[in-house]
């Protein structure tokens, strides 16, 4: 039996990529998708799906989160600006209703590796920044992949409440990059993260389906548990 999807922001571009990816993956099918000018509560009472895979606005995760598991619905957020205190309200929610959920601030295996390996020379080397570039359409600055590397990277450090510095570029020409610099005497630690296409995603995104098909109640953050279990 195939699980049912909901896929909300679907005429975005990340929205337009998971149409074509899941159309490759039977076990998933597309009940609805949302775009902005749909209601997500009455869609979502019409079609019944079993998850809601969420690539909206920034900002949106939250309330979007919040209405899917209101409706029975297993969230799955990609769409950025989920702060930890969205995703605590969101678990409370979560487990009230029995449900599991996934926020998930980048789907690609190399960033989840290049955050493994940061918390990694965090250890050795403490002195950190971070630098991402992005391409000039993308509203949220910061990125969300940058304020959860420099979240990981603070509790690393025991300074949950410092802030790591971040550096953000937006400019015509760039897709997706980040780079995490560690600064020692006499050198430079760098390591740097470039996106070239949305197919970057598409693993992440089937693990983290997949994993939301058999996880515990409650949300979790990353893709980690997802990719380690596939
Ligand atoms: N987690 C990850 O790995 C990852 C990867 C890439 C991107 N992202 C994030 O995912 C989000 C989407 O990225 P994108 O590049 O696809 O952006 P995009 O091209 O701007 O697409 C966003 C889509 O969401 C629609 N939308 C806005 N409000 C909505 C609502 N209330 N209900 C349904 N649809 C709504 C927009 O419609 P209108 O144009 O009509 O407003 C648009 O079609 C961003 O937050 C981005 O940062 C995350």
């Amino acid at each position: 039996m195939s699980t049912g999807v909901a896929l909300i922001g679907s005429e975005g571009r990340m929205g337009r990529y998971c149409d074509q990816l899941l159309a490759r993956h039977p076990e998933f099918q597309i009940v609805c998708r949302v775009t902005s000018d749909q209601d997500l509560v009455s869609e979502l009472e019409r079609t019944r799906p079993d998850v809601g895979l969420d690539f909206t606005r920034a900002g949106l995760g939250r309330d979007h989160g919040a209405i899917l598991l209101r409706a029975g619905v297993r969230p799955l957020i990609g769409t950025s600006g989920m702060r930890p205190e969205d995703d605590q309200f969101l678990h409370e929610l979560a487990l009230e209703r029995e449900l599991a959920g996934l926020v998930v601030p980048n789907f690609s295996l190399g960033i989840w590796l290049q955050q493994k390996l940061a918390l990694l020379a965090v250890q050795h080397l403490e002195q950190v920044e971070i630098q991402e570039e992005h391409h000039i359409d993308k509203i949220d600055s910061p990125s969300g992949t940058a304020l959860d590397t420099a979240l990981q990277l603070g509790e690393a450090l025991g300074r949950p409440g410092e802030e790591v510095p971040i550096h953000s570029v937006r400019l015509p020409g760039l897709h997706s990059n980040q780079t995490v610099l560690f600064g020692g005497p006499g050198q430079i630690l760098r390591l740097t993260h470039e996106t070239y296409g949305l197919e970057a995603f598409g693993p992440g995104i089937l693990a983290g389906l997949h994993f939301l098909a058999q996880a515990p109640p409650g949300i979790q953050r990353g893709i980690g548990h997802a990719l380690e279990n596939r």
